[in-house]
């Protein structure tokens, strides 16, 4: 089947749910024309630990996304998270061969830019230019054409392990499923929840999924600073189950219906039952305490996240305050907490701007997916994708790609 240049495709490969995306292009925005999601268990923190359920589970999400869209999936856009994700900034300074700022100068200087030095098990997956100096004029976002003597450019780097990305890539492969670029899965939710003002003004993008928060920093309109943190909603399930002795699988039902983020939202008397297993009787619990569990390791999820901001100097920098998407972000009063802690406004990221099924999709837990669609549709225009990803970083992913063709052509 001939591969439709309309139409792209997201695979998020969540800790807890693997959700497969096929959206349309429509002029410059898309639809969304096909959903397909399973649940995970194949992936510890992010990171694929047991790569037969991860296939499976990518197997399913696909096929029910192309049954949805009537297209048969051949090659995707894949998101990427886990605590071996390293992002940095960088500057690079060249000078202007003929003294008027060209395509080759700016490929040169991102070039210079990214020449640091990566661990030699880590793979560069994001070199993204954040602004241009020339001579001493900066903030200059598109230098092309200005006069100069010397061209600067900072970035954002963001590597990965490379056996972490090349077991993704592989379980997409095992799959069916070509990659096409692999993106950090902030960056895929910041595209779908955050608006272009927020962006220039300053805003924390939070993904609190199963096993990891990830979280993307902007200002100005670029991405200044991206970590991960090596828990989430699973954890929360896991003090639930253990605070208050039911096994996981109850607790993470009980969180969902009756969890709170601040204790103090559920009235003195509130009682909740909590099913008894291994025969024993059902047994009431204090609302209280379920939300006092669920509160302490929200705020130290926030907290770290806090921390991390002050570290780096960036509190100032947030103006329009903090997204907070992804599915634990659903957990009632998670917004009231992390105003508390952040102490500035805070809202929930749902995916914006695209058409189709939005109802399908209108939930935090959809933003990575949704994200990553959006972003292979922004990108399929940017010429000169050459300056932002060189041969070298690509490297393993065209190379796993052509393994999979390869497979492909042997079998049919
Ligand atoms: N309505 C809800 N209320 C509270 N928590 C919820 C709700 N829906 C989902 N969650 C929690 O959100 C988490 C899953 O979120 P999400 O689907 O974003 O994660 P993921 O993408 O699979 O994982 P990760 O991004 O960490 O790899 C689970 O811990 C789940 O319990
Ligand atoms: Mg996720």
């Amino acid at each position: 089947m001939e591969k439709n240049n309309d139409i792209f495709v997201g695979l998020d490969i969540g800790t807890t749910k693997v959700c497969a995306i096929v959206a349309e292009a429509k002029g410059l925005s898309i639809e969304i024309i096909g959903v397909g999601t399973s649940s995970a268990a194949g992936l510890k923190n992010g990171v694929v630990v047991n790569i037969e359920n991860t296939v499976d589970s990518i197997t399913k999400a696909v096929e029910d996304a192309e049954l949805m869209a009537g297209y048969q999936v051949q090659e995707a856009i894949i998101g990427i998270a886990g605590s071996h994700i390293r992002g940095f900034n960088s500057h690079g300074i060249v000078t202007v061969k003929s003294r008027e700022v060209t395509q080759q100068d700016i490929d040169r200087v991102i070039s210079a830019a990214k020449t640091v030095a990566v661990p030699i098990d880590h793979e560069v997956i994001h070199v993204i230019p954040q602004g241009f100096a020339v001579d001493d004029q900066d903030d200059i976002k598109n230098p092309i054409g200005m006069s100069g003597l010397r061209l600067e450019a900072s970035v954002h780097m963001v590597t990965a392990s490379s056996i972490a990305a090349q077991n993704i890539v592989k379980c997409a492969n095992k799959s069916g499923i070509g990659v096409s670029e692999i993106v950090l899965e902030q960056i895929a939710s910041s595209e779908a929840v955050l608006t272009e003002d927020e962006k220039e003004l300053g805003v924390a993008l939070i993904d609190i999924g199963g096993g990891t928060t990830d979280v993307a920093i902007f200002y100005g309109g670029n991405i200044i600073h991206t970590f991960v943190i090596p828990k989430g909603g699973q954890s929360v399930t896991s003090d639930v189950s253990k605070g208050t002795t039911t096994v996981p699988q109850e607790a993470e039902k009980i969180k969902i219906k009756f969890g709170i983020a601040k204790e103090s939202l559920a009235g003195k008397d509130e009682i909740i039952e909590i099913p008894g297993f291994g025969g024993r009787p059902p047994r009431p619990i204090s609302r209280q305490l379920l939300g006092n569990i669920i509160e302490q390791r929200m705020a130290e999820i926030f907290t770290w996240i806090r921390k991390n901001i002050e570290k780096n100097g960036l509190e100032n920098k947030i103006i329009s305050g903090y997204v907070i998407t992804g599915g634990a972000a659903l957990i009632d009063g998670s917004t009231d907490l992390a105003v508390e802690i952040f102490n500035a406004p805070v809202r929930i990221g749902y995916p914006l701007s695209v058409g189709g099924l939005t109802d399908v999709i209108n939930s935090p837990i959809y933003s990575t997916g949704v994200g990553l669609v959006k972003y292979a549709h922004r990108n399929r225009n940017v010429k000169n994708k050459s300056s932002l990803h060189s041969k070298g970083e690509i490297n393993l992913f065209i190379a796993l790609k052509s393994w999979f063709s390869k497979i492909l052509e042997d079998f049919f």
